[in-house]
C-alpha cells in the first residue's frame, strides 16, 4: 500500500490537522490564473431543489461551505464530514458561527453510519483517490444516496501538475508527489462509478498555477510528505524553482482538475441480474437439446 492510501498514514500524519492541505491550498488561491474560484465552480453544478439533504464525505476544512456561504438554502440540510477529527474540528472552527442548515460528523467513507437512500445529494472532492478500498466506498455512497440523487465527485486528471512532478523527478526519479489520478482520477473514474451510477458525465475546471515566488511552492511540495528527497535537499529544490521563475518570469504549471456528476441508478446492473434470474427459476427451464425437449414432451410440458 503506497502512503497515499494508507488510512493510518493520512488520519496520523498528511490530514491529522489542516495545515498540510492549508499550504497547498495557499498556493491556489494565491498563483491560480483562473480568478473564479474552484470551490465556487463546483457548487454552481449542485441542483437548487428546495428541502436537499447533502452529505458530504471528507469535507477536510470545510472550504466548499466557507467560499459558498451565502449560497446556502434555508431549507437544506447539510451533513459534512470527515474520518478525521482534526479536519472536522477545523472545519467546525473555519465555519463558526455554525450556519443552521449544517451537522458535522467523523466517518470512514468505507462504512457510512447512515441509513440507505437517505440523502439526495453526495458530495466526495478529491478524496476517493485515498480510499484504500474505493470498491466499498463507492457502494457505500451509493446506498446512502437516493435513486434518482446526485453524486458530485471532483479529482485530478493524469496530468495535473505535470510541470511539477517533471521537476520533482529530476531530483528523485521515484518520487510518489501527484499520483493520485491512477487510483481514482479524470481518466478512469467513469468505470469505477458506473456499476451505481448513470448519466455520468466529466465537468472540467479550466486552470494553470503561475507561480511567481520560490518559497510558498517549497511549501506546497514538502507538505505532500511524499518528496521525500526533495525534502533531503530543500536547497536544490530552492534552486530549481528559482531557475525556473527567472527563465521565464514565472513557473507555469498545468492544472487537470475536474469534477464527476452521477446520477445514482434505481437498479443496479447486478441486482437486475439477480431479479430475472430468479423469475427464471419460477419458470420451466427451456430444453436445451433434443433429448430434453423429448423428455419434456414426455412430461406433458409443451
Ligand atoms: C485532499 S483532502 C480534500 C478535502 C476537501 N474535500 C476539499 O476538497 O477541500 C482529502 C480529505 O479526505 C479525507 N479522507 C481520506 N480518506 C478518507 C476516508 N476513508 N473516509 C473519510 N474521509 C477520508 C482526509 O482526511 C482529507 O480531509
Amino acid at each position: 500500500m503506497s502512503k497515499f492510501n494508507d488510512p493510518a498514514f493520512l488520519r496520523q500524519t498528511q490530514y491529522r490537522d489542516a495545515s498540510n492541505l492549508s499550504a497547498r491550498i495557499r498556493v491556489h488561491k494565491q498563483f491560480s490564473a483562473n480568478p473564479y474560484g474552484l470551490y465556487r465552480w463546483i457548487f454552481d453544478h449542485f441542483p437548487r431543489q428546495s428541502g436537499l439533504r447533502i452529505l458530504e464525505i471528507g469535507c477536510g476544512p470545510g472550504l466548499l461551505w466557507v467560499e459558498n456561504r451565502d449560497r446556502l438554502a434555508d431549507d437544506w440540510r447539510i451533513t459534512l464530514s470527515d474520518f478525521s477529527p482534526g479536519m472536522v474540528q477545523q472545519a467546525m472552527a473555519n465555519l463558526d458561527p455554525k450556519p443552521r442548515q449544517m451537522r458535522f460528523c467523523i466517518l470512514d467513507a468505507q462504512r457510512i453510519p447512515f441509513a440507505d437512500a437517505s440523502f439526495d445529494a453526495l458530495i466526495a472532492n478529491f478524496m476517493l483517490y485515498h480510499v484504500p478500498d474505493r470498491a466499498a466506498a463507492i457502494r457505500e455512497l451509493a446506498r446512502v444516496l437516493r435513486p434518482g440523487g446526485r453524486l458530485f465527485a471532483a479529482t485530478i486528471g493524469k496530468n495535473h501538475l505535470l510541470e511539477m512532478r517533471e521537476m520533482l523527478s529530476q531530483i528523485d526519479p521515484q518520487v510518489e508527489f501527484g499520483r493520485a489520478a491512477q487510483w481514482f482520477g479524470l481518466e478512469n473514474g467513469a468505470d469505477q462509478l458506473r456499476p451505481y451510477f448513470t448519466d455520468i458525465v466529466v465537468h472540467c475546471y479550466d486552470d494553470a498555477l503561475v507561480v511567481t515566488e520560490v518559497e510558498p511552492l517549497v511549501e506546497y511540495i514538502l507538505s505532500s510528505q511524499h518528496a521525500t528527497a526533495a525534502a533531503e535537499h530543500p536547497d536544490r529544490l530552492r534552486r530549481e524553482i528559482r531557475r525556473r521563475i527567472e527563465r521565464d518570469r514565472a513557473f507555469y504549471i498545468q492544472k487537470d482538475v475536474g469534477m464527476f456528476e452521477a446520477v445514482r441508478r434505481r437498479i443496479e446492473p447486478e441486482v437486475d441480474l439477480r431479479r430475472a434470474r430468479r423469475l427464471r427459476k419460477k419458470t420451466e427451464p427451456h430444453p436445451t437439446s433434443d433429448d430434453e425437449f423429448d423428455a419434456a414432451k414426455d412430461a406433458g410440458r409443451p
